[in-house]
């Protein structure tokens, strides 16, 4: 079993069965303009609460905008680069995930911040497949410009920008983006990343 990265094949194949949640999830750009229901919103956020995190600290915090609050929702997008700018204005979600940085009950730095909030997004991801949504996280965004924007306290640091939606026909993408989004989605295999043994000498 090879211990650096670089060099694995990646593939399509799916090399277990899985739920059908995470077999057909894929980040996709293109968005239809359909509202989502206050109770589809709801639901995100309620399986983003039942997620595992240290201490039950629950350190997730999101701030979202509908396409029907055009002000908070232009200021979200307006954070992104310009590269998810131009297909993540469209989707009538936005929200920026961030983390309260330190626990509530005594002030000390958590270190599990953002690796329980990956856990939250994933939860709040799966249940908005469940939906018939599409989820698309994004890096590129600027922090600074989400902080001031939406008064972000220095108790919490935002971590990405999410848009979320219904997908709509890849014809409506710059075609750069038409081909990725019809591409299929692949991973390394398993033999990349498990191992049943200690690493090689
Ligand atoms: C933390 C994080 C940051 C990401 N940032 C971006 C981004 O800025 N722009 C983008 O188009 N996709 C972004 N993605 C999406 C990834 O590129 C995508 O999840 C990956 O290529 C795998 O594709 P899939 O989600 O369709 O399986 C991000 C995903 C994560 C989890």
């Amino acid at each position: 079993m090879p211990t650096l990265m670089t060099t694995f094949p990646k593939s399509t194949v799916k090399e277990a069965e899985l739920l059908p949640e995470i077999a057909t999830r894929k980040s996709l750009r293109a968005y239809s303009t359909q509202p989502l229901t206050n109770g589809a919103i709801k639901s995100l956020f309620e399986a983003a609460r039942w997620a595992p995190s240290s201490s039950n600290e629950q350190p997730w915090v999101y701030v979202y905008a509908t396409a029907e609050q055009p002000e908070l929702h232009k200021k979200i997008a307006s954070t992104l680069v310009e590269a998810n700018a131009v297909w993540a204005k469209r989707a009538p979600l936005l929200i920026v995930a961030m983390v309260r940085t330190a626990f509530i009950r005594n002030g000390k730095p958590n270190v599990s911040a953002k690796y329980d909030l990956g856990a939250a997004n994933a939860f709040l991801t799966l249940q908005a497949t469940q939906l018939g949504l599409n989820v698309h996280q994004m890096g590129g965004f600027e922090k600074e410009k989400a902080i001031a924007l939406l008064n972000i306290p220095e108790t919490h640091e935002p971590v990405v920008v999410m848009a979320i939606g219904y997908p709509d026909s890849p014809e409506i993408l710059p075609d750069n983006l038409k081909e990725r989004e019809l591409a299929l989605r692949e991973r390394y295999t398993q033999e990349a990343f498990v191992l049943n043994d200690v690493f090689p000498e």
